[in-house]
């Protein structure tokens, strides 16, 4: 009898334990909008180490596509949507994008391209249709320019899109359709879809609808098995937002005419701080329940047996995205910005307590920190300087419910001090406010609060550093605006004077940053004016640099 029932057991475990992942359903986006971005070499050797095979990047980086070069990683390349209105005009200029940023790493290269998306997002209702018109049109141009260049078998073209472009009326997913200000543009787009077998990308976040809904319910969000969360659709249960989300875009598909295109899931996960649900416990059990059910691959009620592929979002933390969608916006890395896991995750969808691979040979500065320093004779305006460092750095862990919150203003300046001196790569000199910092030898880490230590900055060797200064963040945007790849301002210059140097030092400090500055890029005289202005605007100036490359 006990006998029989081990039997049993191992039969049914041999029958139930899911089948892991095919590795070439998962991909990851990865982004670069950083401060101080990994060597891409460091990062292509994690997506490797972790048998992730597709990769989705917004822009074509060069140092990025020759990191990509010969690994056969599966690349979705995308192409701004500040570019598409050129693109949709001129012809011409999809061909001088194809054989820059196509041809170019086709051939010795080896780039393994799959997919050109064409845009992001362009249909965000916050955009007020500035990209209706333009995004097919573009769409157009570039594949005829890859058809023309010879790479129209290889490579499709499609646009990913956002959750918004369509709705269900009722809230049920089998009444899905596509968004009725732009359901005829969305019925060309499906038709240019189907006749290229492009599939239908789109990115659906079940945090933003936690987010944005007070009353949402939790365990939706999440993959959970409670029927008091669920959503009931003649008789169909779903219990997951995704899933019902990704069956509302399958019913519009088949009301647009088009009930076969494929679908890629381009952008999904789960963001670990800077908001109260934004946790590594919630993203792990997010990730968790997605992983497992593609690994099961039994699909969606309307679209049984096969689960969309899935691109994860993201790989890395990136330090200077924009703020406006939420404070959650830099932290959406499975990695943190040093390439470290976060939390353990299993990727074969089998559930075991396993950790990624991180990094290796990451660069890491000094390990020294900057804190509030309690000694300081002068404790007057802590609260000003506090406020400065946090418009010029990172303080999305202080905000409620994040990682460093509740803690105090002595840890509100630590962090704030910190994350300054970190992004200013050490910099003694960013570590004063007029005595009220002081560089200490000792991890101030404590509990959920850490505080890093920055890594050195990659330096690219190509020569392509565009100089362009970021518009400032709208206050309009709207937030259901997905995270993807906008960027944040670059710190500015506030009128606070926020360091004392003597003159000496500045002079020092300000002859070093121009020898360098003219070793590299030869005409430096812009510095000398802002040097004599203050010192910290030299910083932001070279800094804006890195951040521009990135
Ligand atoms: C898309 O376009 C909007 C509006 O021009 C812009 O704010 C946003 O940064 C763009 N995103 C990308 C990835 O190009
Ligand atoms: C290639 O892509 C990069 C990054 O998006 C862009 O800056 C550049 O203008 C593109 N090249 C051409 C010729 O369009
Ligand atoms: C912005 O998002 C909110 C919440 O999802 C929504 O109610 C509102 O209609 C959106 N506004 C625009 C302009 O998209
Ligand atoms: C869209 O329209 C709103 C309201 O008219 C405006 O505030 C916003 O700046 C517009 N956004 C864009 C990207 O044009
Ligand atoms: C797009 O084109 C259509 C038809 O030509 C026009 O009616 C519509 O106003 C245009 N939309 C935008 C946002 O320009
Ligand atoms: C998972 O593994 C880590 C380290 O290997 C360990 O600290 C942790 O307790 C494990 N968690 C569970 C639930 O077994
Ligand atoms: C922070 O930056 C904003 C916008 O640039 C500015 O209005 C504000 O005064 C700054 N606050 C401090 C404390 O520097
Ligand atoms: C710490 O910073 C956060 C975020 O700016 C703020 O909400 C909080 O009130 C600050 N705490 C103290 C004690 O100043
Ligand atoms: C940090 O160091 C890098 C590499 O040396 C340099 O390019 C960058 O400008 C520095 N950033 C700041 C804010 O000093
Ligand atoms: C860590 O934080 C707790 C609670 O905020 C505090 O009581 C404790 O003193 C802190 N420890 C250190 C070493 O700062």
């Amino acid at each position: 009898m006990v006998q029989a029932q081990v039997f049993l057991w191992a039969y049914v475990l041999l029958i139930f334990v899911p089948a892991s992942i095919e590795a070439q359903e998962l991909g990851v986006n990865w982004g670069v909008i950083a401060s101080h971005p990994l060597d891409p070499k460091i990062v292509v050797q994690m997506i490797k180490d972790n048998g992730i095979k597709k990769v989705k990047i917004f822009h074509a980086e060069p140092q990025v596509l020759d990191a990509l070069a010969g690994t056969g990683l599966e690349v979705m390349v995308g192409i701004p949507n500040e570019s598409l209105k050129s693109l949709s005009q001129k012809y011409s200029v999809a061909q001088a994008w194809v054989k820059a940023n196509i041809t170019a790493y086709m051939g010795k290269k080896r780039v393994n391209f799959k997919y050109v998306a064409v845009g992001n997002e362009p249909f965000l209702t916050s955009y007020n249709g500035t990209f209706t018109n333009l995004t097919l049109p573009a769409m157009k141009n570039v594949l005829k320019a890859l058809n023309e260049a010879g790479h129209g078998k290889d490579i499709k073209v499609s646009s990913p899109l956002n959750g918004d472009v369509y709705t269900t009326p009722t809230y049920k997913p089998s009444d899905g359709i596509f968004r009725p200000d732009i359901a005829d543009t969305m019925g060309d787009i499906c038709s240019f879809l189907d006749e290229n077998g492009a599939a239908f990308i789109v990115n659906i976040y079940p945090f933003l609808n936690l987010y944005q809904n007070p009353g949402f319910p939790e365990n939706y969000a999440f993959f959970g098995n409670d029927d008091s969360s669920s959503m009931d659709d003649h008789g169909v249960k779903y219990r997951s937002v995704l899933d019902a989300n990704i069956d509302t875009l399958v019913a519009a598909l088949k009301v647009a005419k088009f009930p076969d295109i494929p679908i890629i899931v381009g952008e999904v996960g789960w963001p670990t701080d800077g908001n109260l649900y934004a946790t590594t416990k919630n993203a792990k059990r997010f990730y968790d329940g997605l992983l497992k059910k593609m690994a099961k691959n039994d699909g969606t009620p309307l679209r049984p047996k096969t689960y969309p592929d899935v691109y994860m979002f993201s790989l890395l933390d990136e330090d200077l995205k924009s703020v406006d969608p939420g404070m959650f916006e830099r932290h959406w890395g499975i990695f943190s910005f040093d390439g470290q896991p976060k939390y353990p995750m299993d990727l074969s969808g089998k559930g075991q307590n396993k950790s990624l691979v991180g990094g290796k040979n990451v660069p890491y500065m000094e390990k020294q920190w900057c804190v509030y320093n309690e000694d300081a004779s002068d404790q007057k305006d802590l609260n000003v300087k506090v406020a400065w460092a946090c418009n010029n750095t990172d303080c999305t862990t202080l905000v409620a419910g994040a990682s460093c919150s509740g803690m105090g203003i002595e840890t509100n300046a630590s962090v704030a001090f910190n994350m300054y001196y970190q992004m200013s790569n050490q910099s003694k000199a960013a570590c004063d406010f007029q005595g009220l910092a002081k560089i200490v030898k000792r991890d101030p880490s404590n509990g959920t609060c850490k505080f890093p230590i920055m890594i050195k900055s990659f330096q690219p060797t190509s020569t392509s550093t565009s100089t362009s200064k970021r518009s400032p963040p709208s206050a309009s945007s709207n937030s259901s605006s997905s995270p993807s790849d906008s960027p944040s301002t670059s710190p500015s210059p506030s009128p606070f004077p926020p360091l004392y140097h003597s003159p000496p030092l500045l002079f020092l400090f300000f002859v070093t940053i121009f020898a360098v500055c003219h070793y590299k890029y030869r005409d430096c005289d812009f510095l000398i004016a802002y040097a004599i202005v203050d010192i910290s605007i030299v910083d932001i100036a070279v800094s804006d640099n890195i951040v521009v490359t990135a």
